[in-house]
């Protein structure tokens, strides 16, 4: 982990310090709960559950977020050297090999969020060499999805499902760092080629003139021609939904890691500039930026320790522009601020890190709850300006 630490002062030292002490303690207590199993990915009355899935036994490894669990483990283990963390994420791989051996849910384009924070970690941390086979294989598996006239990875759905083919979303870019390791860990060149391709896909497609964002983006998937953007989370197909918007910069910042070359930074810094033009006073986004104070709408507290972490990663890339990425830095402090203020939980009403997010509105799914994402991406926040440690991307 690198432990180069942001310049902070006392009064922001103390108060990260003793959000991410408490963070710490709440996972200690959730760990000893949920000993093996999974938390569901969201929690309910603010307490997380054993995730259900068909007749699998409660708590097991199924759905798109378990990652972001182990994950939060690795790293609890790293800021804290305590060695119950550590014992249970290396638990946790059996489950995601299991997973890939199975084919147990993983027909989605959220194979990064699975297998980067659980088994890349684990090769990176532990240079567990059997941890890097099953990422590779999930990075392998995630190239069955890309759809080579449309030159994007199809985010949901059925390969042939009209409804879904040729369909790409904007949280696809976090996911694209697992092609780009696979390919310089001794993958196939091919994956590069398929990240990049999506990549100026994203970069041409879902970002908007006015900097905003499609949740969503559909190409014929037969002669690649661009169709129209659309939403599945957000309020309109022509809003901004604050969590893609998040995944938006923080994707384009982290991609520009491995791929230099493509105006990737110049795009985060588009998104981060109109989400930090959407974002309440508080710093707290609501679950569309087209909703501020008075709306009576719920917060998506997920995305502003999404876009905390992905102004932190796009600051560090700006080292020719020190006044630009100064302010990113003190817009993520902001909204750090704002998180641990209003949105830190504490046990025993809580078994989460982080209150008030939102899943999916549209939907009345997960509103007003803590989640596996949101917590994973407040505690990379807090490791990010305490301790220099930049994720598991
Ligand atoms: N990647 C799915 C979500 O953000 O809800």
């Amino acid at each position: 982990m690198n432990m180069t630490t942001l310049p902070l002062n006392a009064a922001d030292r103390d108060l990260f310090r003793g959000a991410l002490d408490q963070a710490l303690a709440q996972l200690e207590g959730t760990l000893a709960e949920f000993g093996a199993r999974f938390p569901d990915d969201t929690a309910p009355q603010d307490r997380y559950r054993p995730r259900r899935w068909l007749d699998y036994p409660d708590g097991a490894n199924s759905g798109w977020t378990t990652g972001f669990w182990t994950g939060m483990l690795w790293l609890a283990h790293e800021l804290s050297g305590q060695s119950a963390f550590r014992a249970a994420a290396h638990a946790h791989l059996a489950s995601f090999e299991a997973r890939l051996e199975r084919r147990i849910q993983i027909d989605h384009h959220d194979l990064g969020f699975l297998y980067m924070p659980s088994c890349v970690a684990a090769w990176r941390i532990r240079g567990d060499a059997h941890a890097r086979t099953v990422a590779l294989g999930a990075a392998d598996y995630l190239m069955r999805r890309y759809l080579p006239r449309a030159g994007i990875i199809q985010a949901w759905g059925d390969l042939d499902d009209p409804a879904q083919r040729g369909r790409m979303i904007i949280d696809c870019l976090m996911n694209l760092p697992l092609l780009h390791w696979a390919g310089s860990a001794g993958g196939d060149a091919r994956y590069r080629d398929a990240a990049l391709s999506h990549l100026e896909r994203s970069r041409d497609f879902l970002v908007r003139a006015d900097d905003s964002s499609f949740h969503t983006y559909h190409f014929d998937p037969e002669t690649g021609a661009p169709l129209y953007g659309s939403t599945a989370q957000g309020l309109a197909d022509d809003s901004c939904w604050a969590r893609g918007q998040a995944w938006g910069m923080y994707g384009f910042a982290l991609n520009h890691r491995h791929a230099p070359d493509l105006g990737l930074l110049a795009v985060a810094m588009r998104q981060a500039d109109y989400f930090i033009a959407h974002v309440p006073p508080n710093g707290i986004a609501y679950w569309d930026l087209a909703f501020g104070p008075g709306s009576g709408e719920p917060w998506d507290s997920s995305a502003s320790a999404i876009a905390a972490c992905g102004l932190l990663e796009l600051a560090d890339h700006l080292t020719g522009d020190e006044a630009s990425a100064e302010r990113y830095r003190a817009a993520a402090l902001h909204m750090l601020r704002g998180l641990v203020t209003h949105c830190a939980a504490r046990a025993p009403a809580s078994n989460a890190l982080l209150l008030h997010g939102v899943y999916s509105k549209p939907h009345g799914q997960g509103v007003d709850e803590p989640s596996l994402w949101g917590d994973y991406f407040y505690l990379e926040a807090l490791a990010r300006v305490l301790h220099g440690a930049n994720g598991y991307w």
